[in-house]
């Protein structure tokens, strides 16, 4: 029997949890905490370092560093299972022909410098998630950012990290036109861009069941602001003949097994105000594209108020990619924002691994 590898920081989570010595540590110490390995499934292709950052620091850097010298010291706790956790394999992975199960290459954000040099875009939702994901990107390739939430405290953590780069935090709900006027002054009049990234999820609630409070609250930010945002800057980037808007759909924005009634019509209808815009005032020099992200791993909460939209939704998700990093999504988002992004007016670009593939 060969000897097992020595595992580190840049191994995955997949990795460690089938390894003889890794994967009875982590099970243990996901124990200790009441939780199942099955919780590190959406993320088990990324490296158990990057959960660092993901956890927000509740798993820290000591704990990975902990991790590495218990594994190299076949420290496994007394009186565990320390057999090979492999997931069974599934009928596809079981067939002759089917891709080898190799150690993928971790895809690293590559920054392109000076990308958004001299221009100024307004992010919403810049305080956390993608929103804040594409935020950092826009101010790290020398943007000046006009970033929007109605979080003081998480758009004061997210100036901490950039010092020095160009950015306006405005505290502000996109529902409330005083504040859309705000955020638009804020900018000045040059808008070369606007990421319309802020929304909410829903209850997963299917239409006989749907409350009024759900529908208006969901459609007020994820349409009304979007729409309010958009409305706002056009005349701006009319008056130089030039500007990108992208807007965040979803996959409930391609399918209907993604969310509940509410959120699922909300992100169609964003789909609509993307296309509409495209087509009127692609011929005056603007362009506006809608992303559609699939699973991401962010603070959004999505509550299930309803046991068969529960039911029905967790079936379909059976067919879900890997949930991807917020920054994944900023790399398509801000490809759109950017001029090379130059000849794309009017699509709605899936940014989910696949899942609309399927
Ligand atoms: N995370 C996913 O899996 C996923 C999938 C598909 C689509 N999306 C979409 O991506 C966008 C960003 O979501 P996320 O997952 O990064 O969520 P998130 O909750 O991590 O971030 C959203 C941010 O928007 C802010 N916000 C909410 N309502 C606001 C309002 N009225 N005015 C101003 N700011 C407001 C919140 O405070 C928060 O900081 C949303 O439009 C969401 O529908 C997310």
């Amino acid at each position: 029997m060969s000897t097992p590898k020595t595992l580190s920081g840049d191994d995955s989570i997949k990795t460690w949890l089938e390894h003889p010595v890794g994967g009875p540590i982590i099970r243990d110490l996901l124990a200790q905490s009441g939780q199942n390995p099955d919780v590190l499934k959406p993320v088990q292709r990324l490296a158990i370092k990057r959960l660092v950052k993901l956890s927000k620091g509740q798993f820290s850097q000591e704990m990975v560093d902990q991790l590495v010298a218990r594994a190299a010291a076949g420290d496994v706790p007394a009186g565990a299972d320390a057999s090979v956790e492999a997931p069974e394999p599934t009928t596809e992975s079981a067939d002759a022909g089917a891709a080898p199960e190799v150690e993928r290459p971790e895809w690293v954000e590559r920054l392109d410098q000076g990308r958004f040099a001299g221009k100024t875009v307004i992010v919403t939702g810049a305080g956390s998630g993608i929103g804040r994901a594409t935020a950092s990107r826009i101010a790290r390739e020398g943007g000046r950012v006009i970033a929007v939430d109605v979080s003081q405290e998480r758009l004061d953590d997210f100036a901490s990290e950039h010092e020095g780069a160009e950015i306006v935090t405005l505290v502000a709900d996109i529902t409330d036109d005083t504040k859309v006027a705000e955020i638009v002054a804020a900018a000045g009049d040059r808008i070369d861009g606007l990421a319309n990234i802020a929304g909410i999820m829903d209850d997963m609630t299917p239409i006989g069941e749907l409350t009024d409070a759900v529908w208006k609250r969901v459609f007020s930010v994820n349409v009304d602001g979007t729409m309010k945002l958009m409305r706002a800057v056009v005349p701006v980037m009319l008056a130089r003949g030039t500007g990108s808007i992208v807007n965040t759909a979803s996959e409930a924005a391609l399918r209907g097994s993604a969310a509940g009634v509410a959120y699922t019509a909300s992100k169609h209808a964003v789909v609509g105000l993307t296309k509409s815009t495209a087509f009127m005032y692609g011929p005056s020099g603007l362009r506006v594209n809608a992303v559609a992200p699939g699973a991401t791993i962010t603070n959004i909460e999505a509550t299930f108020a309803s046991p068969l939209g529960a039911e029905r939704v967790r079936q379909a998700m059976a067919i879900l990619p890997d949930a991807a990093e917020a920054e994944a999504l900023a790399a398509s988002i801000t490809f759109l924002l950017s001029d090379d992004g130059v000849n794309i007016n009017g699509v709605v670009l899936a940014s989910d691994g696949g899942w609309s593939a399927a």
